[in-house]
């Protein structure tokens, strides 16, 4: 079964998106994020605190791997550091192909908070971060621009980009 990975930056819709454009293609929808929390039984800032970055990384791709071996194929919101790493990149474009959402830091910056979210501790950390990860996620075979898009016109750009590559091997 076909896969699709959503990478980019942490607020940029990969899970609001991804969940909306599966349920319109009849494709499974898993949110790597909430696969590690059911995986592990911890939450997301939780791991970070208690077992650091690193070990988030590891449980990442543990649970990529797990969920690709399922073999259900679908729709994968990725976490906005899962494509920074060349062994989780290998394993995406392995089962199929990753897909960038990508929109200004300054939108992102309008809607995002950091409660949840272990790696933005800040404004300007979190605009450094997202400079520092584009060259990693420029090399996703899909790039979507979403610019100031609503989530609704979002939806119906990714609905129609992944439309046309259903079926690609
Ligand atoms: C992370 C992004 C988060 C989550 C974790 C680390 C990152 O996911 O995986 O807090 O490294 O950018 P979202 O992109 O869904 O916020």
């Amino acid at each position: 079964m076909q896969w699709f990975f959503l990478v980019g930056f942490m607020g940029v819709g990969k899970t609001t998106l991804g969940a909306a454009v599966a349920k319109k293609l009849g494709l499974h929808f898993y949110d790597l994020d909430e696969q590690i929390e059911l995986d592990t039984g911890a939450r997301i800032p939780e791991i970070f605190a208690t077992e650091g970055e690193e070990r988030f990384r590891d449980y990442e791709t543990r649970v990529l791997e797990k969920l690709i071996a399922t073999g259900s194929g679908g729709i994968v919101a990725t976490g906005g550091g899962t494509f920074t790493l060349e062994r989780n990149r290998a394993l995406m474009a392995r089962a199929g192909a990753a897909v960038w959402l990508d929109a200004p830091i300054d939108v992102i910056v309008e809607r995002v908070g950091g409660d949840e979210r272990p790696l933005w501790r800040n404004e300007a950390e979190a605009r450094a971060l997202a400079e520092r990860r584009k060259k990693y996620y420029r090399l996703a075979k899909h790039h979507l621009e979403l610019g100031t898009d609503s989530t609704e016109d979002g939806t119906a750009r990714l609905y129609g980009l992944l439309e046309s590559h259903i079926g690609d091997s």
